[in-house]
C-alpha cells in the first residue's frame, strides 16, 4: 500500500521556499483505490517471503533446549482489507491490518550440548494486528522519501506442529512455550516491516528528479518541502520548472502560490501553474530558439506574398524600383519572452514578434530594408474529451508597427491585412490539430480515465481517476520488498 502511494506520487520527481508550480494531491479515494489494487498484490508477495530466523531456549524434561526455526516461508495467508488512513500527526499514512491469520511451514532444528536434532514443522498465527505509520519526507535533491516512525504487532494466538522423527521429544516443550515463542515472532515482525520500508527508501532515491524533454528542454520536479498531509488527502507540491539545457537561467519572472481545490470524488488532482508553461518559453527563448529565417521557397505558393522585391509592390511601393528583381529574406523572432496567462476559462497569449526584411544581393550580401514590430493577442480554451486533451484558439487583435526602415516610410495596413489572411489560414490549421486532440500523457504502468480540466486564474487544475496495474508497475521497479 505504502509503495502504491509513495510510487504513485513519486512517479513525477530542493528548492525550499519556492512555490510550488506543479501540485499533486491524492485524495482518499484514490488512497483506498490504491489500497485495493495492491492488497492481492501484497498477498501474493507475502507468499514468497522467507522470514527471519526465530531461536530461543525451551525446557525438555530437565534441559534448556536451543532451537532455531529456519527457512520459514508462508504458505497461505488470509489477508484481511487493511486499513489505510492519512495520517496528519506524522504527515503521511497509517497503515493496519488486524485480524490476519498465516500459515508457516520451515525447519526446526535443536541443539542441547553436541546432541542436535531437526526436522519440519507447521505453524499457524490467528489474530495478527500489525499497525505502522510512514513519514513523507523529502531528501536534500527534493525526492520523496519514506521513514517508519511506528510500528505495532501482536499475535493473538498461535499453534506449532513439529514433524520428524524425534520431535515427539518435544511437542509437549513446545506446548508449554508457545507464549515466548509468540513473543519471539512478535518481535520479528516490526524489524521486517521496516525493513521493507528501508528498501523502498532506497528505491526512491534511485528516481530522478528531472527529466530532459527533448533536445532544448529539461523539466525539474524536486519537491519544494511543501508536503500538506490532512484527514481527507496528501498533496505534494513540485517545483515544475523547465530549463534549456544549454543555457540554465532563471526567468525574470517567480512562481505564484496557487490553491488547488480539493475534489473529493476525484483520486487525484494536479495542479498546474502558468509558470510551468513560461519557463518552458523562457527556456527556448534563452537558447536563442525563438527565431526562423524565412525564404521564399518556405512560403506556401497560394499565398500572396513572394520574397522577390519587385513583387513586393502592393506592399511597400518604392521597394521595387529601389532594388529590383531580388530575392529576399526575413528574419522572425520573438521580442521578447512570450508569456502565457491563465484566466478562469481562458488562456491568454500576447506574443511580440520583430520581423526584420533584408534584400539578397547578387553577389551574396543582405541588405537591410525595413523591421517590423508584430504584436499579437491570442485567446484559447483547453478542455479534456474523450481521453484527449483538446483546445481552440483564436486571434483577437493584430497591430502591425513599421520600426525601421532603410527605404524610407511607408504604410504599414497592406503588410497588416497579409498577415492577418496568413494568421487566418494558420489558426484554421492550428484548430483543426487541437480539436483532434493530444493524448494524455500515459505514465508506464497507470492510465487516466474520467480526466477533467479546468483553467483558473494562474494554474490549470485537472482531476482525474486513473488505472494501475501494480504487478508490472513494481516487477518493473524491481522493489525488492522483504529482502
Ligand atoms: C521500526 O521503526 C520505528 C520508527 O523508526 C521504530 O520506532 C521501531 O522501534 C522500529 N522497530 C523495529 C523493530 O526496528
Ligand atoms: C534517470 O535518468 C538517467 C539519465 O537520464 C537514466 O539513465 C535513468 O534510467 C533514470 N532513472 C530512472 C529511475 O528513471
Ligand atoms: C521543510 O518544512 C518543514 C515543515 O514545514 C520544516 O520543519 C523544515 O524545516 C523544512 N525543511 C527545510 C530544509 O526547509
Ligand atoms: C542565457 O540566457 C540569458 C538570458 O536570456 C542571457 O543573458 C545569457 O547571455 C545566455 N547565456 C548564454 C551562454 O547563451
Ligand atoms: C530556404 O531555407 C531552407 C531551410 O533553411 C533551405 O533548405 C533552402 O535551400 C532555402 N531556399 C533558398 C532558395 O535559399
Ligand atoms: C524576382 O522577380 C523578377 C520579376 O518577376 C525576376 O526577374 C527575378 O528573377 C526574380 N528574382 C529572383 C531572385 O527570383
Ligand atoms: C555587393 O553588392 C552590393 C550592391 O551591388 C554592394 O553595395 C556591396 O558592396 C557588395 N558587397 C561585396 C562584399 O562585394
Ligand atoms: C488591438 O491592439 C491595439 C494596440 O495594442 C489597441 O489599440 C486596440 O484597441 C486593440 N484592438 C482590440 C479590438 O482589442
Amino acid at each position: 500500500m505504502l509503495l502504491f502511494v509513495t510510487a504513485l506520487l513519486a512517479l513525477v520527481g530542493p528548492t525550499w521556499g519556492e512555490n510550488p508550480a506543479v501540485r499533486v494531491t491524492l485524495t482518499d479515494k484514490g488512497l483506498q483505490y490504491g489500497k485495493h489494487a495492491s492488497a492481492g498484490w501484497i498477498q501474493d508477495t507475502l507468499e514468497m517471503v522467507t522470514l527471519p530466523d526465530i531461536s530461543g531456549t525451551i525446557h525438555v524434561f530437565y534441559f534448556d533446549v536451543d532451537y532455531t526455526l529456519s527457512g520459514t516461508k508462508i504458505e497461505k495467508c488470509d489477508f484481511p482489507e487493511p486499513v489505510v488512513e492519512f495520517y496528519k500527526d506524522s504527515r503521511g499514512l497509517k497503515m493496519s491490518i488486524s485480524g490476519l491469520s498465516v500459515s508457516l511451514a520451515g525447519e526446526w532444528r535443536t541443539q542441547y550440548g553436541i546432541l542436535h536434532n531437526s526436522g519440519s514443522y507447521n505453524m499457524a498465527l490467528f489474530d495478527v494486528d500489525v499497525t505502522t505509520v510512514v513519514q513523507l519526507g523529502e531528501d536534500a535533491d527534493g525526492r520523496l522519501s519514506v521513514t517508519a516512525v511506528q510500528c505495532l504487532a501482536k499475535v493473538g494466538s498461535m499453534d506449532v506442529q513439529l514433524n520428524g522423527q524425534f520431535s515427539w521429544l518435544y511437542r509437549a516443550a513446545v506446548q508449554h512455550h508457545l507464549g515466548d515463542i509468540r513473543a519471539e515472532i512478535e518481535a520479528k515482525i516490526c524489524p521486517v516491516v521496516n525493513q521493507s520500508i528501508v528498501n523502498f527508501e532506497h528505491h526512491l532515491q534511485t528516481m530522478n528528479v528531472s527529466f530532459d524533454l527533448n533536445e532544448a528542454l529539461t523539466l525539474e520536479m524536486p519537491l519544494t518541502n511543501s508536503t500538506v498531509v490532512d484527514a481527507s488527502s496528501l498533496s505534494l507540491g513540485f517545483k515544475g520548472e523547465f530549463y534549456s539545457r544549454k543555457n540554465h537561467s532563471e526567468p525574470p519572472f517567480a512562481s505564484q502560490p496557487f490553491t488547488l481545490a480539493l475534489q473529493p470524488g476525484y483520486m487525484l488532482s494536479l495542479g498546474l501553474s502558468e509558470f510551468t508553461l513560461n519557463s518552458a518559453t523562457y527556456g527556448y527563448f534563452s537558447a536563442g530558439l525563438l527565431q526562423i529565417l524565412v525564404n521564399g521557397s518556405m512560403i506556401p505558393s497560394f499565398f500572396p506574398l513572394h520574397l522577390n522585391t519587385s513583387a513586393m509592390g502592393p506592399y511597400v511601393p518604392q521597394l521595387p524600383n529601389m532594388f529590383p528583381g531580388l530575392a529576399m529574406i526575413l528574419q522572425v523572432y520573438a521580442t521578447e519572452v512570450p508569456l502565457f496567462s491563465f484566466k478562469p476559462d481562458s488562456i491568454l497569449f500576447d506574443p511580440k514578434t520583430t520581423v526584420k526584411a533584408f534584400a539578397i544581393q547578387k553577389n551574396g550580401t543582405c541588405t537591410p530594408l525595413f523591421k517590423l514590430s508584430l504584436g499579437f493577442d491570442f485567446r484559447g480554451k483547453a478542455w479534456i474529451a474523450d481521453g484527449k486533451l483538446k483546445g481552440s484558439a483564436n486571434m483577437k487583435n493584430l497591430t502591425v508597427t513599421l520600426q525601421e526602415s532603410e527605404v524610407g516610410t511607408f504604410e504599414t495596413k497592406a503588410i497588416e491585412d497579409l498577415v492577418r489572411k496568413g494568421m487566418k489560414f494558420t489558426m484554421i490549421m492550428l484548430n483543426r490539430r487541437l480539436s483532434g486532440g493530444m493524448d494524455l500523457p500515459r505514465l508506464k504502468h497507470a492510465e487516466l480515465v474520467n480526466t477533467v480540466l479546468r483553467v483558473d486564474k494562474g494554474f490549470i487544475a485537472i482531476s482525474s481517476d486513473f488505472k494501475v496495474s501494480l504487478t508490472e508497475m513494481f516487477t518493473d521497479a524491481q522493489i525488492g520488498l522483504f529482502q
